[in-house]
């Protein structure tokens, strides 16, 4: 088991270590192109991988996952389950990428962060040790558990952007294609952001796909974002062009990093394909 595991993983490395990050920039408008920056598969990332594959290892604990799993997820939701297992963490950037994207340094230091939508909080603790105040959204009661036992505030869905509070850096992790009003947040982002300073990173799963998991019957959501194309080249360029910027924001960076979810029974690791932006509202919008 943990041979093999060694061995898929160094194929895979030699398979995905570019395509995983790979944009064909000479498919992007030259606008769009700028602000491309190109990042690869570091050390940070590397572990993460690597420890997934030393979990996968612990054959036991895995059928037992794997039991528990099939037997509650006939009254929970596949998110809650995951939360309960504390399974299923997630990987969107490194510390070094992160920094990359939003232009700081290791001694930055910033006020409020809001991460909305922030599942276990595994990815909102990159973000957290750079700001003195952290608060998170969550629709999951599971998930605001694992957010309370990381000593997060939890605010209302409803009330984060009442203007009681302003926010430095606001994260919105793979959240628009699993919610049911994108437009809402994205306007709710643009009036929360501290004026002149705050920035928000934004991370979609291309090909875009929304799927609503709570409280819906269809799940499909109210809103709908006009994401136009195909390709990753086009779909990024979509929703610079038809989403973001007619909301209001310049978009400063943007990149294409994989989306690690910690995997089961079944497999190592999961990997899906991130467009993350770094937006702030534009100057006179
Ligand atoms: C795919 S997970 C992303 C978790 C984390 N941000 C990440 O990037 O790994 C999406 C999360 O958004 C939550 N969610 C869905 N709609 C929401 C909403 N309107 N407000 C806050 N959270 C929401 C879901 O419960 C789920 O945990
Ligand atoms: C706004 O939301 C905050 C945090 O959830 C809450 O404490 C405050 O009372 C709300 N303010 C208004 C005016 O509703």
């Amino acid at each position: 088991m943990r041979k093999s595991g060694k061995i898929y993983f160094s194929l895979y490395q030699w398979l995905f270590l570019h395509m995983w990050y790979y944009v064909d920039t000479a498919k992007l408008p030259e606008d769009v192109c700028e602000k491309f920056l190109q990042f690869d598969q570091d050390e940070e990332t590397e572990h993460f991988l690597q420890n997934c594959y030393d979990k996968a290892d612990w054959f036991f604990t895995q059928i037992g996952h794997s039991l528990a799993k099939s037997v509650l997820s006939w009254f929970m939701t596949k998110t809650s389950v995951n939360g309960l297992l504390q399974r299923g963490s997630m990987f969107v950037f490194s510390d070094t990428q992160l920094k990359q994207l939003l232009n700081i340094e290791d001694n930055w230091r910033g006020e409020n962060l809001l991460d909305l939508g922030a599942g276990d909080g595994m990815v909102t603790q990159f973000m957290a040790k750079y700001f003195d105040r952290v608060y998170t959204t969550e629709v999951s009661s599971t998930m605001q558990w694992r957010l309370k036992e990381k000593g997060y505030s939890i605010l209302n869905i409803d009330e984060w952007d009442n203007g009681s509070l302003q926010y430095d850096l606001i994260g919105c992790l793979n959240l628009l294609d699993r919610c049911d009003q994108p437009m809402k947040i994205l306007n709710s982002i643009h009036k929360s952001l501290t004026p002149g300073i705050g920035k928000a990173i934004i991370a979609v799963v291309l090909p875009f796909n929304p799927y609503v998991e709570q409280d819906s019957e269809d799940h499909l959501p109210t809103q709908k974002l006009s994401v136009n194309g195909k390709t990753f080249e086009e779909q990024a360029t979509s929703f610079i062009k038809d989403v973001l910027e007619p909301t209001g924001f310049t978009v400063e960076h943007f990149t294409r990093l994989p989306y690690l979810c910690e995997g089961d029974l079944h497999k190592s690791f999961y990997v899906l394909h991130d467009v993350v932006f770094v937006i702030k509202p534009k100057e006179n919008g």
